[in-house]
């Protein structure tokens, strides 16, 4: 890291959970992410998940297609876990190098997730395949039973499927994805090397009042949904600990504005122009801005034992507005800190 009171410059950060989704917005979304970014790891999630090794590479050349000229983003490529999911396909994606991790969406719990795992003890020998094979496992951490209340959803999970899981296949390498509690935080810490987690920038910012206070606010509504400001405080401690176990997911999830600001609005945030800069003013904030590169560029890498990246990007002190709406090719969205000035300026 070379910084000034007014400058910060740091290896190239990787985004390691987004959503590009498909069809004509992918190229209207895919520039906003690659601007930032070196790589990111893609989610699944689309219409008809990504659950063949033939599909992925299909999506990964469509991803590409997508890109700017002459853009160097990497699209790291993820399968979406069914009830069905074949070991052998898994093992052959990971070894192929087509995906680097599968998603376990528990079916109904979100966006996407309407083919997902209706319960793990189905796709028990794909976990163990992967645990053997040192394949990683990202995890959508929510019960979604319809007694338990929305907010106690990630707290759930961790004690009925995740703390089992573990202590079945205590090897098993895996990611908890866009932590919301001080619980899953907890878990994480305690937990072995093996797991880490992801925070994105809206869990670090906003609590569930902003969803909630003044009327219903569907840009700020997302899956596992924003909680208590106890849970924020706590994300924020452990994204900025320099904890090599947290680090850098967006989840940054387009989507119509039309659909948001709906009867049944679509859980997901928008944070991918402005993602840097909303992360970094909450290390600013906590004064850490020494942590901000362990957190952005080198705790991922580390954990996918892949490369750091090579070349840097730099962030400066001034202040930026963002847009009330961005038009992701004919798509109309509104991102993450909608006419909100943020204090730090992405350079490139
Ligand atoms: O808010 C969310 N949106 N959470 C998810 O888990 C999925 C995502 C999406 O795909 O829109
Ligand atoms: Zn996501």
């Amino acid at each position: 890291m070379n910084s000034s009171a007014n400058r910060l410059t740091i290896r190239r950060p990787d985004d390691w959970h987004v959503h590009l989704r498909d069809g004509a917005i992918l190229a209207g979304v895919v520039p906003h992410t690659a601007r930032q970014f070196a790589r990111a790891i893609v989610m699944p999630n689309l219409a008809a998940p990504i659950t063949s090794v033939a599909s992925a590479q299909a999506y990964r050349q469509r991803i590409l297609a997508a890109l700017p000229e002459g853009s160097p983003f990497t699209p790291l490529m993820t399968c979406y876990l069914t009830d069905h999911s074949d070991p052998d396909e898994l093992q052959r994606g990971f070894e192929e190098g087509v995906w680097l991790a599968a998603k376990l969406y528990p079916a109904h719990a979100t966006t996407g997730s309407a083919h997902g795992v209706t319960d793990v003890a189905n796709i028990h020998s794909a976990l163990e395949r992967m645990e053997r094979i040192g394949m990683p496992l990202l995890v959508h951490g929510e019960v979604t039973q319809a007694d338990v209340d929305v907010f106690d959803r990630e707290a759930v999970f961790i004690e009925r499927v995740l703390a089992p899981l573990l202590r079945a296949m205590p090897g098993l390498r895996m990611v908890f994805e866009h932590i919301t509690t001080a619980e899953a935080a907890d878990f994480v810490m305690a937990a072995g090397e093996n797991v880490a987690a992801t925070i994105t920038p809206q869990h670090l910012h906003i609590n569930r009042n902003a969803m909630l206070v003044g009327g219903i606010r569907p840009h700020a509504y997302c899956l596992p949904v924003a909680k208590r400001e106890k849970h924020r405080l706590a994300l924020r401690k452990a994204a900025t600990s320099g904890n090599p176990k947290f680090f850098l997911g967006t989840d940054t999830a387009p989507h119509a504005r039309h659909l948001k600001e709906a009867a049944c609005g679509c859980a997901g945030i928008f944070n991918a122009p402005f993602a840097l800069e909303s992360y970094l003013q909450v290390f600013e904030e906590e004064d850490a801005l020494d942590r901000f590169e362990a957190f952005s560029s080198e705790n991922g890498p580390a954990f996918y034992g892949l490369p750091l990246n090579a070349e840097t990007v730099t962030l400066e002190r001034s202040a930026i507005e963002v847009p009330g709406e961005i038009d992701a090719n004919g798509t109309v969205i509104v991102p993450f800190h909608a006419g909100e000035t943020l204090r730090w300026r992405f350079v490139g």
